[in-house]
């Protein structure tokens, strides 16, 4: 069932510049990409080797016990120390890794060396903490250096980083610290958005009060307002930062190529967010190779990924893939359109971005403003293009490569997931392009669009999308549920994993992904498990059920819709729909905000009492229902 707004083939063709095709990292991707597949495991040590092992690998990849694949078997590296030491023994020591600009103006650069530096002191914060190897930290930050800090900092010392998006509320923080049993929270007084003060430590401190495994708590001052602090539990990071036990020197752990990184938490089928685990072998090798082959990145390049560090696409491509790289990275905290909508491209220009890696909602949302805005800003600096987190329209395709890259900048239209680690269909800048389709996989990726018998469907037929082998950047688990990780993933065709997605293959052998096939709604490009806003709901006492379904939304790319069943004594009205929408926004954070709620009598089930979205869906949509042999009325 498409999700997201709806993409057509198109026949027209856009092709790269003989500038973009010279200066190219993989001049040809069919040679490139036909050498991997005749020896995947000999490409992927090819890549790794361009990395630091402090002892080097004896086999590639280990199948023994699919799907619980290995790779870099008995290799000993840490990837915080390839992207810091190891730039610091260079004249990369002097290069910008970070440059950051506040959403109020305020601006911080960080060369390799400084971000080293405050990396090894908070580090030895955290060991001072008790925080060992193997343990989890759990961090709730804006979009501030001081949680890449933190991230990379963790993966020094060899702890497990789990980031919790700053939009998520209470209970959503609480499941995820408690899932991972964290320790140590991580998180700031307030963030900066739209003008505004996201109250971060006080929604941590009523999760924490939810989940009281959490001892210590370390407080970043970014707003500077009056925030409570807990006498013995609660610290300043610049207290801490401040003592003798922070020093700049901090050896790298040396960590198994298969030791775990970090835990991301992602919404699926079931209300209990999954934990995804990547480790810091194959991850490290997987992020580094498609950033560098997608994005051209070059010595002179400034990147800026305005993807949030709390999602998986932070995570790989503002955080770890870049300073791998050795790049320079630019961040950015606030809303696009703040104080007013050239925001992002007055920064473009001001800080020179060459490259810039964004979300079609972000798009779809500054298109609606018009021209205008990003016209007033010379915008030449910029080369290349990028999109992902949801299938991105033509129109607004058009519209950002137009506008915005004046028709010179090809758009790396990038599908991935969380589970994925790093991209996996998607064009490089030598690919002709067709709006709206994200090309062809990455060398070493081999796709496929399938039936539900597990058979490849003709050209221009829908089916689902599945990876027939796996990859260095692939999730080894779900944290602390294997089971989860085999059934979700693995067990509905042996051998191949399913990404959850509906795609079709077009003549070209050119992939267009449609959206979601499970109970995933992508809201904004945040994905979202109708279970958890349905259990948000129900824990409010007026509702006895609730059912909701993603509907598609020019802007946003779906809403959520929900239906809500009333417990005796009370009646729906407009008062409890906003009630309801508060609750939620309380509970599990304004992302899950349902954009209509509806009173309703009775709602669609099997007979086994299973909620049947598919025909609400269709009733909203005024389609027909389908098969509703299965319904109980
Ligand atoms: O449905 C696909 C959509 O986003 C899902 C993965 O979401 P998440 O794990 O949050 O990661 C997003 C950032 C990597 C996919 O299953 N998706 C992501 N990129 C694209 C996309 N759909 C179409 N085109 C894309 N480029």
């Amino acid at each position: 069932m498409a999700e997201a707004v709806a993409t057509t083939n198109t026949q027209e063709w856009y092709y790269p510049s003989e500038e973009i095709v010279k200066n190219a990292y993989i001049p040809d991707y069919d040679a490139v990409y036909k050498k991997a597949q005749q020896d995947p495991e000999a490409f992927w040590a090819e890549q790794a080797e361009k990395l630091h092992w402090f002892r080097k690998w004896d086999k590639v990849l280990d199948s023994s016990n699919a799907p619980f694949y290995k790779w870099f078997v008995g290799g000993k590296t840490n990837i915080a120390y390839n992207a810091l030491d190891r730039h610091v023994k260079t004249a990369h020591k002097n290069k910008l890794a970070l440059i950051w600009e506040g959403e109020n103006g305020d601006q911080h650069t960080y060369s390799y060396y400084r971000l080293t530096q405050e990396v090894n002191k908070f580090a030895n914060v955290l060991k001072s903490m008790g925080v060992q190897k193997g343990d989890r930290v759990t961090i709730y930050m804006g979009r501030v250096p001081e949680l890449v800090i933190a991230m990379l900092a963790c993966a020094k010392i060899g702890a497990v980083h789990s980031v919790v998006y700053g939009g998520f509320s209470e209970q959503s923080l609480a499941d995820r610290i408690e899932d991972a049993q964290s320790r140590v929270l991580v998180t700031q007084d307030g963030a900066w958005l739209r003008g505004q003060i996201v109250e971060l430590k006080k929604i941590a401190d009523a999760a924490v009060r939810r989940s009281p495994v959490v001892e210590h708590v370390v407080v970043f001052k970014r707003t500077g307002h009056a925030v409570e602090m807990e006498p013995d539990r609660d610290y300043w990071w610049h207290d801490l930062m401040a003592l003798p036990i922070a020093s700049t020197k901090c050896e790298a752990e040396v960590m198994d190529a298969e030791d775990p990184l970090f835990i991301l938490y992602t919404s699926g089928t079931t209300g209990k967010p999954k934990g995804i685990l990547h480790t810091h072998g194959g991850y490290q090798v997987y992020t580094s190779t498609t950033l560098q082959w997608v994005f051209d990145l070059k010595e002179e390049d400034r990147w800026w990924c305005a993807a949030d560090p709390g999602w998986i696409t932070g995570h790989s491509y503002i955080v770890y893939a870049p300073l791998i790289l050795g790049v320079t990275s630019f961040m950015y905290e606030g809303a696009p359109t703040h104080p007013y909508p050239n925001r992002w491209w007055k920064l473009v220009e001001y800080y020179g971005i060459t490259v810039m890696y964004t979300a079609p909602t972000a798009i779809r949302g500054l298109m609606r403003f018009g021209a205008a805005w990003p016209n007033r800003h010379d915008l030449s600096s910029l080369r290349l293009l990028g999109s992902v987190g949801e299938p991105i329209n033509p129109e607004a395709w058009k519209w950002y490569y137009e506008v915005i890259g004046k028709g010179r900048c090809p758009i790396m239209d990038t599908w991935w997931q969380t589970e994925t680690g790093g991209f996996m269909i998607t064009p490089l800048p030598v690919t002709p392009l067709k709006p709206g389709s994200a090309t062809k996989p990455f060398p070493g990726i081999e796709v496929d669009v399938v039936d539900e018998d597990g058979h490849p469907v003709p050209p221009g037929q829908d089916g689902l999308l599945v990876i027939k082998k796996p990859w260095p950047g692939m999730l080894r688990t779900v944290y602390g549920d294997p089971e989860r990780y085999k059934n979700q993933y693995w067990s509905k065709f042996p051998g191949m994993y399913l990404a959850g997605d509906s795609a079709r293959k077009d003549e070209d052998g050119y992939i267009w992904v449609i959206g979601r096939v499970d109970d995933v709604i992508k809201v904004s490009g945040y994905r979202l498990g109708t279970a958890e806003v349905e259990s948000g709901l129900v824990s409010h006492p007026a509702v006895a059920e609730a059912a909701a379904i993603g509907l598609p939304d020019e802007l946003k790319g779906n809403i959520i819709y929900a239906y809500c069943l009333l417990r005796q004594g009370y009646e729906g009205s407009p008062q409890l729909e906003e009630q309801l929408k508060d609750h939620v926004r309380h509970e599990i954070g304004p992302i899950a905000v349902p954009a209509k709620i509806e009173f309703v009598k009775q709602l669609p089930k099997t007979r086994s009492g299973k909620i049947m979205r598919r025909v609400l869906k269709a009733r909203a949509l005024g389609q027909p229902e389908g098969d509703i042999s299965t319904l109980e009325e």
